[in-house]
């Protein structure tokens, strides 16, 4: 087995791997070539953990996500059929991304691309960064063979950022943003001729030409960052927040509200699993001081969908209900404070930990997310088939489950104890792209 294979498989998680299983097995029966690549191999060499799963097939990646739900009945998100690419979501939140291998043209700056099919070196060629652009294919002759054409294993190492080419911001000025992203995610340095680069798009305003779609995606991208109040700080220091919301400059960004929703976020360790609905908990906290018409800048601008504008106005409406219901007596008892918990959403209780200043609410939230939630995660199907009779997979399982998780959540000592943070506090970051222009 090659080192990276050995790694990869070291470095998922049980319903990783499960999903990285189906996703090969499909593509083999379909007789396509199947490459690890982007985020999902750079978090790999590098250590971090990996979030999403990016696949890069040399064909139809729609027509492979389409043959895997299939198969499996798992959800697929709206596919983008001009890139060819399709994103499912499997158990336990494992998101995976399929794409075809393409080459990118762009006729001039922001530009519409043309997009058509390529091997998996052209792909890699046209990507931003050249740590994003690393492939690992899981071809049965090849597997495990590390593709790399821009040497990003070396700038990992460096920790190092580095255009793949001299186009890179050119061709597709919202890669300024990701840049500042990714410095403030890995806190890794800027190449010198990547600096040069982002000086020369500024100068010449290539970030007016970052249309509305690529903003709300990018947007999407900083609301699930660990980091995001720094990334906030520092595009605000680089004049660039205002793409997002033409009011959102000065006193008007909540940058302190965003350092406090950082904090809270850090109660929800990575490895519950727990899906948290990043985009409507960060615009809730980002516009806190942004008037009706000034937060309707920001929906134009980064031409953002009803769904999202509905999880973002909703939220703090939504959290009240929750938090007199956290305060009730009864949820002094593990396993009803459990079942309360259980039927919020991520974000609720993340919000409430932002918002709420009740110490009793933010200590039952705290316990619910670092004892009770992950005691009832340790507990197996198997362990439960074992002491009831009953096997999974019926409604009489399920409620048997249930019964089984109060017993073992009552049985723990009852005392509530402020929790500690399970994750390390964000770091501080030093000024990393401040060099560039002020
Ligand atoms: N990509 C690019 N230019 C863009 C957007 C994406 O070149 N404007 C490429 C990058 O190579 C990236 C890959 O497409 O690795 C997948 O994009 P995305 O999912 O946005 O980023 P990830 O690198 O997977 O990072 P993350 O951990 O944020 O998901």
């Amino acid at each position: 087995m090659s080192d990276y294979l050995y790694t990869l498989e070291s470095h998922l998680n049980a319903a990783q791997s499960e999903a990285l299983a189906t996703v090969q097995t499909a593509a083999n029966e379909a007789g396509l070539n199947l490459f690890l690549a982007g985020g999902a191999l750079r978090d790999m060499i590098a250590g971090f953990p990996i979030r999403d799963l990016n696949f890069v097939v040399e064909g139809n990646g729609i027509a492979l996500a389409k043959a895997i739900v299939k198969k499996t009945g798992w959800e697929m998100a709206a596919p983008d059929t001009r890139r060819n690419r399709a994103e499912l979501l499997f158990p336990q939140n494992v998101r995976v991304e399929i794409a075809m291998a393409r080459e990118e043209k762009y006729a001039k700056a922001g530009a519409k691309p043309t997009i058509s099919p390529a091997t998996i070196y052209e792909d890699l060629r046209n990507r931003d960064f050249t740590i994003n652009a690393i492939a690992m294919s899981l071809n049965r002759a090849s597997k495990g063979l590390l593709i790399d054409p821009n040497n990003g294993l070396g700038d990992l190492e460096r920790r190092e950022l580095r255009t793949v080419s001299k186009y890179t911001f050119y061709d597709d000025p919202v890669r300024i943003l990701r840049l500042i992203r990714f410095a403030k995610r890995f806190q890794f340095t800027i190449d010198e001729r990547t600096l040069q680069q982002y000086e020369n798009v500024r100068d010449a305003n290539l970030e007016r030409k970052i249309g509305a779609e690529a903003l709300r995606q990018e947007l999407h991208h900083i609301a699930g960052e660990p980091t995001s109040a720094e990334i906030v700080k520092e595009l605000d220091d680089q004049g660039l927040l205002t793409l997002f919301c033409p009011a959102m400059m000065g006193d008007k960004v909540n940058h302190a509200g965003l350092q406090k929703l950082q904090k809270a976020r850090q109660n929800v360790a990575l490895e519950l699993n727990l899906p948290v609905e990043n985009m409507g908990l960060f615009l809730t906290v980002l516009c806190e001081k942004l008037a009706p018409k000034e937060r309707a800048g920001l929906k134009t601008a980064c031409a953002l969908d009803k769904p999202a504008v509905q999880a973002w106005e909703r939220l703090d409406g939504r959290v009240k209900k929750l938090a007199v219901e956290l305060k009730q007596p009864k949820m002094t008892k593990p396993s009803v404070l459990y079942g309360a918990a259980q039927k919020a959403q991520g974000a609720e209780l993340v919000y409430l930990l932002y918002k709420s200043t009740d110490r009793t609410v933010q200590d039952r939230i705290k316990n619910y997310l670092q004892k009770y939630l992950p005691a009832a995660q340790e507990i197996t199907d198997e362990e439960i088939s074992e002491a009831t009779g009953i096997e999974p997979g019926s409604a009489k399982f399920e409620k048997a489950k249930s019964t089984f998780i109060a017993k073992r959540l009552d049985a723990r000592p009852k005392k509530i104890v402020e929790p500690e943070a399970v994750m390390p506090p964000a770091p501080q970051h030093p000024p990393l792209v401040s060099s560039v222009r002020r």
